[in-house]
């Protein structure tokens, strides 16, 4: 009777440490989720495959597996919405940090900047509970149209891929998984959910893809977004091709792909094409809901039924359950998660230093009537008593500053579709400048000028709606820029905030740009400015290039991308010379719209044409659009260098208070066949400052087939007046592989390349011959 008892302590022990394998921390993740599947029943694994609320996956509450909370990303946590709508909860206590666009912190050129956006970031993710944070995005710009550009990482795969991989990393460090965006060749928002994209596998592979590669290769992202648009006639969300045969088996990826909102459409095709989670289905966009429930989503009721009737096999369900189950141990189960923070004060300063760094100066003029060497900026407070007495007012003792521009006092952190956000607290351009110049002015005992600062709003953009252009009145725009118009004539330096915002139609999600020009008659209040006699800084906000006619007009310019919360502290501190700027381009600026390399074919190129006939895919859908990415692999500057254009400013561009030497470069090749590159840069300037040195890699006798150069590696180094840094840059034998269309593979390097270390794509500062 004892032994029999002892054994069946021991039997219902054993069975405990077992029943515990899945929840055992401890245990290796394979043996979690197959233990946790052994025990799951088929209605079980249906249930975690798709949405129960707008954000949120079903768990196993029998098993104490616990749900998924996702929320959109990319620049900060999405304000609280109602369990099945798009109206908000209207909690109070889910305001937070905005964080610059992703188009900023990849202008910062900085991988410690990434990582620090991506701890931050994720500790607020963390704090309100979320497990899969919506981004960040690495869809190329290869159009300065793309309403979401803001939301992506620029021009270049490279960049954006070594850009977003610490971003990454230190957000899943903190238990929060990221959600990579949107893969793939959503590059446009122009009938997203309907345009098939025609792509050379050469230019799908070496552009396209790269980003999202890296990011599974190196940060191991736990899951990605597929796409609404189609490739080959299939929704990106379930294209078994790119997500089942590249991203799966090729990359040997064991992350989710959960489906962008909305983009499921077909139950066997998200069955068989790769798709893990379904989320957000059949809602009109973001507008209408419908009495479609939960139970109706093409992965849960019609797929149970497939598996049930054996239609399916059950290896096709256990590997997408396992995926997820790999997800919530990852996150949502993961006892190491941070337990975060809101709005905390190391948030709001790695806000301002991404902003900081990632604000490019474009223009700035020296200063004629000052002794001084230095551009019209930094306004130190030297420049600004040269400027009051320049202008002799009373005597050369007073200095009138007027500001300009809706972007001046406009949040941006409202609008723009999913990636809106509610914020505690944010500081305006106008009111930072204000203040820290008016702060300055009163602590120089030497400045003897009174400092008046006026604003003028000089237009109006309307309301950020979603979906909807908000109508606004010529007559007011008329008013509102003769009022700035009339009060320049008194001012000796003018301000002027403008350029882009996040209304639908300028950078949206849902709507592409109409126009490479700035909206609401900005251009001509530009223009008109310029006239007067007062200096004229030009500061521009948004997520694409745009056109500048009045360039050589105006004294300095500098371009903001989005600061987030503390946007006006970021500009005011490098406006006043408190920060260098160290940003650089991530995106060419043309001269002319028609520059871009696809603008020449025309609308097939972009953005895109109806009433091409096309087969039916295996759901019965057909293209709403088709758009053929005709300039292939030459995207962004590899385009303008084949076509020998010159960018107005070009990629990788940017300037700094200070000036750079480049020594000259030394290559030498390493044991695993990949090239190092040294070089000594120096600060030939006054001021400390930042450099970002970039490495291109070209043919050295170019051919057609390949682009003059391409970025190769980057690197940023912090340098104090006259003090030299070495900077070294690799290059692998990997990175210079190309795609070979006929083998449908990889191909290595061979032959002879030219290595171009350079301050920006058209400013080569030196070169080395490489050999692969
Ligand atoms: C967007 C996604 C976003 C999702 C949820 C979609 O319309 O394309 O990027 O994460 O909505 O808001």
């Amino acid at each position: 009777m004892k032994v029999r008892l002892i054994v069946a302590l021991i039997f219902s022990m054993t069975l405990t440490v077992n029943a515990q394998t899945y929840l055992n921390p401890q245990a290796d993740i394979e043996e979690r989720v197959q233990d946790a599947l052994s025990r799951m029943t088929t209605h079980e694994k249906i249930l975690i495959l798709h949405a129960q609320s707008k954000f949120t996956s079903a768990g196993v509450p029998r098993l104490g597996i616990r749900q998924l909370n996702m929320d959109d990303g990319p620049h900060g946590v999405r304000e609280e919405l109602e369990w099945n709508t798009w109206s908000p909860a209207r909690w109070t206590n889910d305001s937070i940090v905005a964080f610059p666009s992703l188009t900023c912190l990849a202008a910062t050129w900085n991988r410690d900047m990434s990582r620090l956006y991506g701890h931050a970031v994720s500790e607020e993710f963390a704090f309100r509970g979320k497990d899969v944070m919506l981004g960040p995005g690495v869809n190329i710009q290869r159009t300065p149209m793309n309403g979401r550009a803001f939301e992506y990482m620029g021009e270049d795969p490279l960049l954006a891929g070594e850009m977003v991989v610490p971003y990454i990393q230190a957000a899943q460090q903190n238990g929060v998984a990221c959600c990579l965006k949107h893969f793939v060749l959503n590059d446009q928002e122009t009938d997203r959910f309907g345009v098939n994209v025609n792509v050379s596998e050469r230019a799908l592979r070496e552009i396209y893809l790269a980003p999202f590669r890296r990011a599974a290769d190196k940060a191991h992202v736990w899951s990605m977004m597929g796409s609404y648009n189609m490739y080959k006639g299939i929704h990106g969300c379930h294209n078994d091709e790119l997500i089942n045969g590249v991203l799966k088996k090729e990359w040997q990826w064991d992350g989710a792909l959960i489906s962008d909102w909305g983009g499921t459409t077909n139950t066997l095709q998200a069955a068989t094409g790769g798709l893990d989670i379904e989320m957000g289905s059949f809602t009109d966009g973001k507008v209408k809901e419908s009495e479609f429930g939960y139970n109706d989503y093409y992965l849960a009721d019609k797929f149970e039924r497939l598996i049930n009737s054996g239609e399916l096999p059950m290896s096709v369900l256990d590997e997408k359950a396992a995926r997820v189950l790999r997800l919530i141990f990852r996150t949502s189960m993961n006892t190491q998660k941070a337990i975060g923070s809101q709005c905390s004060e190391a948030h709001y300063e790695a806000c301002r230093k991404i902003g900081e760094e990632g604000i490019v100066l474009l223009k700035n003029n020296s200063l004629a009537s000052s002794r001084m060497k230095e551009g019209l900026l930094p306004l130190t407070q030297e420049k600004l008593a040269a400027l009051a007495s320049s202008s002799k007012r009373a005597a050369g003792k007073e200095l009138r500053i007027l500001i300009v521009g809706e972007n001046a006092t406009r949040s941006l952190t409202q609008g723009g579709g999913s990636s809106e956000l509610k914020t505690l607290h944010d500081v305006s351009p106008l009111e930072a400048i204000n203040s820290l110049l008016q702060a300055q002015r009163s602590q120089l005992s030497t400045v003897n000028y009174q400092l008046s600062i006026d604003y003028a709003q000089g237009y109006t953009s309307g309301r950020a709606l979603y979906d909807q252009v908000d109508k606004v009145d010529p007559a007011e725009n008329e008013r509102l820029a003769k009022e700035a118009i009339e009060k320049a004539k008194d001012a000796d330096l003018i301000i002027y905030i403008g350029g882009l915002n996040k209304n639908h139609k300028q950078d949206c999600e849902n709507g592409d740009r109409e126009s490479y020009d700035l909206s609401f008659g900005q251009n001509e209040l530009i223009s008109q400015l310029s006239t007067h006699k007062a200096k004229l800084v030009v500061v521009t906000f948004g997520g694409n290039p745009y056109n500048m006619p009045w360039i050589d007009k105006v004294d300095a310019l500098l371009h903001c991308w989005y600061l987030g919360s503390e946007s006006g502290t970021a500009l005011a501190n490098v406006l006043t010379g408190e920060v260098n700027p160290s940003g650089k381009l991530p995106v060419t600026f043309a001269k002319r719209y028609e520059d871009y390399p696809y603008v020449k074919f025309g609308a097939e190129a972009y953005p895109g044409i109806k009433g091409v006939k096309a087969e039916p895919n295996t759901a019965g859908e057909v293209p709403n659009s088709q758009v053929y990415y005709k300039e292939d692999i030459f995207v962004g500057y590899r385009g303008f260098e084949k076509n020998k254009v010159k960018a107005l400013f070009p990629f990788g561009y940017g300037l700094s208070y200070t000036t750079f030497k480049y020594g000259k470069p030394a290559a030498t090749h390493n044991a695993d066949g990949s090239w190092t590159v040294r070089v000594d840069i120096t600060n030939s300037g006054s001021r400390e400052g930042k450099e970002v040195v970039q490495l291109y890699v070209g043919e050295r006798k170019v051919t057609a087939s390949r682009p003059v150069k391409e970025l190769k590696d980057f690197a940023k180094v912090s340098l104090k007046p006259s003090e030299t840094k070495t900077v070294t840059l690799t290059v692998s034998a990997d990175d210079m592989q190309t795609w070979n269309e006929q083998a449908h593979q990889w191909q290595a390097p061979k032959g002879s390349y030219r290595a171009y270390i350079a301050a920006s794509s058209e400013d080569v500062r030196g070169t080395e011959e490489l050999s692969f």
